[in-house]
């Protein structure tokens, strides 16, 4: 198992990056005053709202509230998960992710190292593998052919290029001739699944005389192919078996790709073949992706789920593809929440979405999509079908056999909807029962980041010190803060305490070391927070705040001591505390 990700690293890694760069890589940024602004990636605008911030090294949109630091940028612009985001920031900075060692043994440890390093030259091999097929398109003799057919399936040199399709010659060791030299070479692509070791003879290559179709990882790593052949040889698709960096269940054919050159990716189109997805893609529809021989499983339907809130699930009209789609539509069940969809498409006999695109194109395509059934009636017309409703027997029969598909869906609107429906059409389930579903209509909704409503010298203080954390010197001691009793000024105090220890963090820093958690967000919205105090004044201003901040504290308890003491209701304690705040103001 890999250790934790240091907090140490995290803060190097930003401390490297500069969101400025990082961003202007992926979106182009024009420079606007003090800070960088663009149309915004996270929706779709004709106006730059989108603004980025160097020296406080984070990204806000004033359009759709879209907000964080290097790593949030990452995490949503490529759609990546933390660690993954990580990874991604290294290599944008080029270094290695640092792991904290766990309780392994040091044996263990050279022994994960030794893993991690294997993993790394195995993508690094089968990239140049892809790259060589790619390149017998141009170069090999039978490269007329090859083009000749992919032409033929209607696809440009463009789209080619885009999904890295290649070719694999007709020879026993095309590959391995080039690849396979050494034995360590050679038993490395055994491993990886792209040579065969016979009984007696060298490894000799797996895929000969194929059209080659590398498959990614959401990253874009090549962690296999997928091999078509020219004719109607068999079997028509040979692909990579499992190995250590490759297991069909988890990846999906066509994502990394759709993540790549999809505009708006919104939703997201499952269909069955390599050719299906980039025959789509050929005509516009740059959001389909392939799961890759297997029933789709819930893994690729969460990172699926993680990309896009609508999944459009797309088989053939026969008995298979209605098994396939029911057998997903099983595995999604846990996953549907509210705000996601997941729909279903069954496509005209003998057609499969690479025929139909090519005979209707993409607008006729695209409304197939957009009537697409919904999971709800994709469930309720396949146990219809089984049932005889007319009768009472048949009525409940429906009701049971969608039970153990309800027990499945967490509670959410849809969920409620079916069970409504079941009890309105099919008299199902009784009141009691509606309304404690009813009680879990909470819906839930992320609202845009809005402007502090009131400035209090605390919000001020904080706001302050996230932009510029060298002015936590000016106020050395801070257990004066201890005694205060005012909102906000814990969360001031911790954060004075962390600048404290490094007076040269970011606020993108700060922010991160805060993810996750409620303070964070509040955070976050008083870093966005525009109150217009220029740098030059912050630390006047700093300082005035929070002697504010003390003066309030200290008047309002004076007040209340006094009127204890009016009141003859003082304790020693606070006997001497009274002395000790009239001495003070005096
Ligand atoms: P299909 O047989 O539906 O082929 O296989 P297709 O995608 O329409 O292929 P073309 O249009 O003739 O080129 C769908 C998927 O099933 C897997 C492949 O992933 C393929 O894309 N398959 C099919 C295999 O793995 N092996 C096979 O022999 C056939
Ligand atoms: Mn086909």
């Amino acid at each position: 198992m890999a250790g934790m990700i240091p907090r140490t690293f995290i803060d190097d890694l930003l401390a490297r990056t500069d969101i400025v760069d990082l961003v202007d890589s992926k979106v182009q940024l024009k420079k606007a005053g003090k800070n960088y602004q663009a149309c915004c990636p996270f929706h779709s605008e004709k106006s730059p709202s989108f603004t980025v911030s160097r020296d406080k090294q984070f990204y806000h949109c004033f359009g759709c509230g879209a907000h964080g630091n290097a790593i949030s940028f990452i995490m949503e612009y490529d759609r990546l998960e933390f660690v993954d985001a990580i990874e991604e920031l290294a290599g944008f900075n080029g270094v290695e992710v640092e792991r904290e060692k766990t309780n392994m043994t040091p044996a263990q440890q050279r022994q994960a190292q030794i893993v991690h390093k294997q993993k790394q030259d195995d993508y690094e091999l089968l990239e140049q593998i892809a790259k060589f097929y790619l390149q017998n398109l141009k170069t090999h003799d039978d490269s007329k052919q090859v083009i000749e057919y992919l032409k033929n399936r209607g696809l440009t040199g463009e789209i080619v290029k885009k999904f890295s399709i290649g070719y694999s010659a007709d020879s026993w060791d095309g590959m391995m001739s080039m690849f396979g030299k050494s034995t360590q070479a050679s038993s490395q692509l055994v491993d990886l699944g792209m040579a065969i070791q016979g009984d007696k003879n060298r490894p000799y290559d797996r895929f000969r005389g194929r059209v080659m179709f590398p498959i990614r990882d959401k990253r874009g790593r090549v962690i296999g192919f997928g091999g078509r052949v020219l004719n109607d040889g068999t079997p028509k698709y040979l692909n990579s078996p499992e190995t250590r960096i490759y297991h069909k269940g988890q990846e999906l054919y066509g994502l990394y790709e759709a993540r790549k050159y999809c505009k708006n990716l919104t939703r997201l189109v499952v269909v069955e073949g390599y050719m299906d997805v980039v025959a789509l893609a050929q005509h516009g529809i740059d959001y389909a992706v392939a799961s890759l021989g297997t029933s789709t499983t819930e893994e690729q339907l969460t990172t699926m789920f993680r990309t896009v809130k609508e999944v459009i699930c797309c088989y053939d009209g026969d008995k298979a593809g209605r098994d396939a789609a029911w057998r997903a539509m099983d595995n999604a069940l846990p996953l549907i929440s509210d705000g996601v969809s997941l729909k279903f498409v069954f496509l005209p006999d003998g057609e499969d979405p690479d025929t139909l695109v090519r005979k209707q194109g993409q607008q006729a395509f695209e409304e197939i999509l957009d009537n697409a059934k919904p999971l709800s009636q994709f469930i309720f017309d396949h146990l219809l079908s089984t049932v005889d409703i007319n009768s009472l027997e048949g009525k409940a029969a429906l009701v049971d056999s969608f039970q153990p598909y309800l027990q499945k869906l967490p509670d959410s609107i849809l969920k409620d909807s079916i069970f409504t429906e079941l009890a309105n059409k099919f008299g199902a389930g009784s009141e009691q029962q509606l309304a404690k579903l009813n009680k879990n209509q909470a819906v839930k909704k992320t609202s845009p980041i809005k402007q502090p409503k009131k400035v209090t010298p605390v919000r001020l203080a904080i706001a302050l010190l996230l932009e510029h954390p060298h002015l936590v010197s000016v106020l050395p001691d801070l257990s004066i803060l201890d005694s205060i009793e005012l909102k906000g000024v814990d969360l001031l105090k911790q954060l004075m305490e962390q600048c404290q220890q490094n007076p040269n963090l970011t606020s993108g820093q700060i922010i991160e070391s805060w993810r996750g958690t409620e303070q964070g967000n509040v955070l976050a919205k008083l870093l966005l927070w525009e109150h217009h105090i220029d740098s030059s004044a912050a630390e006047g201003v700093f300082n005035d705040t929070l002697e504010k901040i003390i003066n309030t504290f200290v008047e309002n308890r004076t007040e209340l001591l006094l009127q204890k003491a009016r009141l003859g209701q003082l304790n020693s304690l606070e006997k001497q505390e009274l002395q000790s705040l009239i001495n003070a103001q005096s």
